[in-house]
């Protein structure tokens, strides 16, 4: 993709695949879109998929499968115990980690609760470069705690800094200095890190830490479900790997880690999850959790289908081809976003564009979530679902009080091969007329706000009446246009 060059100069994200297979959507007039939002309690999450046009909430269990996946699911053998997918699958990771042991999950979160249940102690600390949401709620569950440790350049908008999701060294020793190895749960490392920008994490960066934990006798845990896309930024990006096979990297990362896990909604394109050691010790305790939790040792909660197709789609995440896709085209929306002056996470990270409501909503303070807020005038706007990653995905504090997020985000997801370039300039223009308009949009708050993980279905209302004012602009200025 990266390749081929334009005669014209311009910088196209070509499709190195063909769609055989479609799906149809529709995009309801703006008046049916505020009904809609409303009736979601202005929470993106609770819009019904048939109200949404474009729907960049997430790349999770998502991304378009090759035909080479969904032939490989008709091989599935369906057996509790035993079944010859699970041998296929272990392989298939065995092939690329190089790791021992392969314990299946039904996603991402589960191989999280099974990690924290054996390793996190009431009141030790995990170390990580960033917290994701389900991530921090295991810990919490168990008692510990969680304390970043990303570079400070990770939580700046726009800079030009290659991998926002580095670990500060400093920071790591100073950490393990002031807490001690005793207290420390684990390090834990986020490839392409989700809540910052999906900002990648180099392999220099791996190393390094890597040699302090094995120092120090700290576990080291890779969260390896946005990898996909942190190796195409590590062969565009970190010089000594522009020429390393694929597989290569993935071997060298891996024999850094102690643990790898990753939701195959995610890596490997499918829908599941798995954890990876080669640690004798570490792989019988965790072993215990995965029939009481998941399901027998060869499924582990997956549909055997699902497995077929995760085992073809991580073989794929070697193709430059295939892991190329999402991050090329969140650059070009982000640099058509940037180049009209709208503030966006820069440099583009993998995953999907994220626009910086801190800055679009300047007017809106943080205790009134203006990524929330701008999620839903975005929906209202053109149809598009993207995802609030700012407070509203944050928990509370002990004493009740909201913990205002580091950065306020809408993160427009692009799962991989899913969308054209066509629908991209869609998205880019409405977001400018909302930019335009931006003054107009208000705050959120909340009126329904479960305890845990009060992002997912939590409803909240207008501070005022923006929404309505929001709906009567489009009218104004698009005419009859949906
Ligand atoms: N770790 C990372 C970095 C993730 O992005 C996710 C999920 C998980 C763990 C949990 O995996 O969903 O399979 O249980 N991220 C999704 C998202 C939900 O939309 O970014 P899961």
């Amino acid at each position: 993709m990266s390749e081929i060059r334009f005669f014209s100069g311009e910088s196209v994200p070509l499709e190195m695949h063909k769609v055989r297979m479609v799906q149809k959507v529709n995009l309801l007039p703006v008046e049916k879109r505020l009904n809609c939002i409303i009736d979601a309690g202005f929470n993106t999450f609770l819009l019904k998929n048939r109200d949404v046009f474009l729907d960049m909430l997430t790349d999770s269990g998502v991304n378009a499968m090759s035909t080479d996946q969904y032939a490989a699911m008709m091989q599935a053998d369906d057996s509790y115990a035993g079944s010859e997918t699970f041998y296929r699958l272990e392989k298939a990771l065995q092939d690329l980690f190089g790791m021992k042991y392969f314990l299946p999950a039904h996603q991402g979160r589960a191989c999280e609760n099974i990690i924290s249940k054996t390793l996190v102690k009431p009141k030790s600390t995990a170390l990580m470069n960033y917290h994701f949401t389900t991530t921090k709620a295991h810990i919490l569950l168990m008692g510990g705690y969680v304390e970043e440790i990303v570079g400070d350049g990770g939580l700046v908008v726009q800079s030009s800094e290659p991998f926002k999701g580095d670990i500060d060294i400093s920071k790591l020793n100073e950490a393990i200095k002031r807490i001690g190895t005793d207290k420390i749960s684990f390090v834990r490392i986020e490839a392409g890190t989700n809540l910052i920008g999906g900002q990648p994490v180099s392999v220099h960066n791996i190393r390094e830490v890597s040699q302090i934990c094995r120092k120090s006798g700290i576990k080291l845990i890779f969260d390896a479900s946005l990898l996909a896309d942190n190796l195409y930024f590590i062969k565009m990006r970190e010089s000594e790997y522009k020429n390393t096979e694929i597989v290569e990297i993935i071997r060298e990362i891996a024999s850094l880690f102690d643990i790898i896990y990753f939701s195959g909604r995610k890596l490997g394109a499918a829908r599941g999850g798995g954890i990876l050691t080669s640690d004798d010790e570490l792989f019988i305790k965790m072993r215990e959790f995965v029939p009481l939790y998941e399901g027998f040792l060869t499924y582990g909660g997956m549909s055997v289908r699902e497995m077929e197709a995760m085992a073809v789609g991580l073989r794929e995440t070697t193709d430059i081809d295939v892991i190329s896709q999402t991050p090329v085209f969140v650059e070009a929306l982000s640099n058509m976003l940037h180049s009209k002056g709208i503030p966006v996470v820069l440099p583009p990270g993998g995953l999907g564009c994220h626009l910086d409501a801190k800055q679009f909503c300047s007017h809106i303070p943080q205790t009134q979530y203006p990524a929330g807020a701008l999620a839903a005038a975005l929906y209202i706007a053109g149809g598009i679902r993207g995802m609030e990653r700012g407070t509203i995905s944050e928990q509370r504090n002990e004493d009740g009080s909201d913990h205002p997020a580091e950065m306020e985000l809408v993160r427009l997801a692009l799962p991989k091969r899913v969308f054209t370039l066509s629908q991209i300039k869609y998205t880019t223009d409405r977001i400018e007329w909302l930019y335009k308009n931006r003054s107009i949009i208000g705050g959120l708050k909340f009126i329904e706000e479960p305890k845990v993980l009060r992002f997912f279905f939590g409803r909240l209302s207008p501070a005022n009446n923006w929404h309505k004012e929001l709906t009567q602009q489009f009218r104004n200025d698009f005419g009859d246009s949906l």
